[in-house]
């Protein structure tokens, strides 16, 4: 079987993580073998930029080439070895999150993140991009975001943005799904978790993957 590449974006106590395990468990239960992983990091150079990213005051510029370094080297050592064995690849944020934290959170100029995200993932041979099959999206109003983050644990750089950061972010996830609609399965995440749930699972089972 073809291997599947699934990302899983939105801001910051969107509450993707639990969905993403639920999927993977999904996948198991009907034969698939699954690479569970994450950005930035997945690999352990990768781990150590992310350490850096999330932690260290840096420029927009620093943070859109570390997350894309992070992004490389997670391709060449995981990724794409895990599609060529036919895995299906779970990927907790991937290059949407670049655009929507660096590019439109940050300020950081979108023809520039185009370009890298164009060596970065290019493929051999073809003139093709890596990108995932799917991309599943907690769409979540960046107010109700803050109350689920408020006290939940000691925030990270971004978690401790304040709620105008998040409304951009969220901005630049609703723009990257306007450029690539197919890709993109919208999820209300404001509903109740069952209901998130269902919804995730629909958006897998529409693209035959799942039964
Ligand atoms: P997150 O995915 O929320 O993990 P956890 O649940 O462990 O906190 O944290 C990753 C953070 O990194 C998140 O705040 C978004 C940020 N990020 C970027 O700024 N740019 C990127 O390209 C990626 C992949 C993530």
């Amino acid at each position: 079987m073809p291997g599947v590449f699934i990302s899983f974006e939105g801001i910051d106590g969107a509450g993707k993580s639990t969905h993403i395990e639920g999927l993977a468990q999904a996948f198991r239960a009907c034969g698939r073998s699954v690479t569970l992983t994450r950005e930035p990091g997945g690999t352990p150079l990768a781990e150590k930029l992310r350490t850096l990213v999330l932690n260290d005051p840096m420029d927009a510029m620093t943070e859109a080439l570390l997350v894309f370094a992070a992004r490389r080297d997670h391709l060449q050592q995981l990724i794409e070895p895990a599609l060529a064995r036919g895995d299906v690849v779970l990927c907790d944020r991937f290059t949407d999150a670049t655009f929507a934290y660096q590019g439109s959170g940050r300020g950081f100029e979108p023809a520039i993140l185009s370009m890298l995200e164009s060596w970065v993932q290019a493929l051999p041979v073809t003139s093709r991009l890596r990108q995932p099959d799917l991309t599943v999206w907690f769409d979540l109003d960046p107010a109700i975001a803050a109350q689920r983050l408020a006290g939940a644990r000691v925030p990270d750089k971004f978690e401790a943005q304040p709620v105008e950061f998040f409304r951009r972010v969220a901005d630049g996830y609703a723009q990257r799904q306007a450029q690539d609609p197919q890709r993109f399965a919208r999820i209300d995440a404001a509903q109740s978790r069952e209901a998130v749930w269902q919804d995730v699972l629909s958006a897998v089972q529409n693209k035959g993957w799942l039964a």
